[in-house]
């Protein structure tokens, strides 16, 4: 099938960016630069998927995010280019030489991503599946962190952080989508696992279990970081209220609300 042939299908079956798609497609699976006329033989059952809904991420088993490789396969979220906005407010804000957790790391994208470029610190990493875990470690290993972050298996609803552990900065990206969001979701987004998008009846679920369970571990002039959904800027100001914490947003590139910084109500500046 040729380049121009792949272009051709993606187009028909509504894939957004089908020339860019179908140029990373054809590179990637056959080693080869892209041509409208090269033809990439072979490249039929990975074409067809793709036109079923399958990510391109998967397919291929790797993605870019900030300056880094990552490893994705269907036991992680694929990351996504909002997410580089929590990790470069977390870039900017840790203390030299700080230690940092990121819950619910997936992939691994935000922590290693501030560790790839903030070699002065070091995180720990908390997932609650094992197998997401691995391929972190794997993300680690690839991006040349694994000397300076550590994972664990943890569930982030409940204190999964030992309370000698004494953090910096405690950043997340949880799932965040309300429950009766999800079916209305994208086809694409239907392939990547449920339990990183449910956020829970109102979307804050994780939000409040980790206000709740982790305030212990952060240094008084530490801070939260949380990415957020574009509409939940105000209940995030809400949560941290309530828990005599304050809260400033940080926008986008397309000036939606996108990460929450929480800290503890004194040391706020
Ligand atoms: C929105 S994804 C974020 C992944 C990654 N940090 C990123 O930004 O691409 C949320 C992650 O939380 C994990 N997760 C879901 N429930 C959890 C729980 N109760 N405790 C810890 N991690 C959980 C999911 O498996 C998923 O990897």
């Amino acid at each position: 099938m040729t380049g121009r042939e792949i272009c051709r299908r993606f187009k028909s079956a509504g894939i957004e960016n089908y020339r860019f798609e179908a140029e990373i497609l054809a590179e990637e699976l056959s080693g080869r630069s892209y041509s409208d006329e090269t033809d990439y033989a072979g490249i039929e059952p990975a074409v067809k998927k793709r036109e079923e809904g399958y990510p391109l991420q998967y397919i291929i088993g790797k993605w870019w995010f900030w300056d880094c490789e990552f490893i994705v396969n269907e036991n992680c979220l694929i990351p996504r280019a909002d997410t580089e906005i929590l990790v470069d407010t977390t870039i900017k804000l840790l203390p030299k030489g700080a230690y940092f957790a990121d819950l619910c790391t997936g992939s691994g994208c935000i922590a290693i991503s501030v560790l790839r470029t903030r070699k002065d610190t070091k995180a720990d990493a908390y997932e609650l599946y094992k197998d997401t875990l691995k391929i972190a470690s794997e993300n680690a290993e690839l991006n040349n962190v694994s000397d300076r972050i550590s994972f664990f298996c943890g569930n982030v609803l409940d204190r999964c952080v030992p309370n000698r552990k004494v953090y910096d900065a405690i950043v997340s990206n949880p799932p965040y989508i309300r429950s009766d969001v999800l079916p209305t979701l994208d086809k694409t987004v239907g392939f990547e696992p449920k339990a990183a998008l449910d956020g829970g009846a109102d979307g804050l679920m994780f939000y409040r279990a980790i206000l709740d369970n982790f305030t212990g571990n952060l240094k008084e002039d530490g801070f939260f970081a949380f990415e957020i959904g574009y509409d939940q800027a105000e209940q995030l100001k809400y949560l941290s209220e309530h828990r005599n914490m304050r809260c400033e947003i940080k926008k986008d590139l397309c000036g939606n609300d996108r990460v929450a910084v929480v800290r503890f109500e004194q040391k706020f500046v």
